[in-house]
């Protein structure tokens, strides 16, 4: 049976697949000829991670795994969350989504915010859920210019640097999303499917 990663996106399964072992080959969306958007609209993290595994299981009948990421600002009751990509706007525009942030954290003291990245893995007929954590900070003002969306105004604990500051390597080492995706390699190398 393929195993599938529910992304369309090229740079994100090459990532993905960097991280799992050589003989262990996923499919993305585009290679299994499935063009449509498929629907994220749950209110969790989890929630969404879960939807888009199983429309993919049951509309191409494969083994799947897919992920959703989300900003939680504890000072803003887990805000932006699971609206992280468009809490500005449909536009999913990364500079207005932070400034929108910056703005609601304006006079707030406690800035402790996490990267949070749950992946829904469904092979036979078992829901799998990983999930993983980066704790950290927002800054005042948005600094460097690697990495994307919320990374210029993210401090990771235990460093002074925002993750838009850190080399692409050192980001991806201590990442909420490197810590989930590792977590499904081990558990997919300790099957025997592979
Ligand atoms: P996705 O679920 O990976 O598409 O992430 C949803 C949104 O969360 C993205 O559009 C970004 O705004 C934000 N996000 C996810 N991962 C990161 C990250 O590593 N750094 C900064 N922002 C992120």
């Amino acid at each position: 049976m393929k195993l599938v990663f529910a992304t369309h996106n090229p740079h994100k399964l090459a990532e993905v697949q960097s991280m799992l072992p050589e003989n262990m080959k996923i499919l993305g969306l585009n290679d299994i000829k499935c063009e449509e958007d498929i629907p994220e609209t749950q209110d969790t993290l989890q929630g969404n991670a879960l939807q888009k595994a199983r429309f993919v299981r049951e509309h191409y009948c494969c083994f799947c795994f897919s992920d959703d990421t989300g900003l939680e600002i504890e000072a803003l009751g887990g805000k932006p969350g699971v609206l992280s990509a468009r809490y500005a706007g449909d536009s999913r525009d990364s500079l207005a989504n932070m400034d929108k942030v910056l703005k609601e954290m304006e006079g707030v003291e406690n800035r402790k915010a996490r990267f949070r990245t749950v992946i829904a893995l469904i092979l036979e007929n078992e829901e799998l859920l990983f999930e993983g954590i980066a704790e950290g900070e927002i800054i005042r003002e948005k600094r460097g210019i690697e990495g994307f969306g919320y990374d210029p105004i993210f401090v990771p604990s235990g460093y002074k640097q925002t993750f838009a500051e850190m080399p692409l390597k050192e980001k991806n080492r201590i990442s909420h999303r490197y810590k989930a995706f590792n977590m499904l390699s081990e558990y997919l190398m300790s099957l025997n499917y592979f």
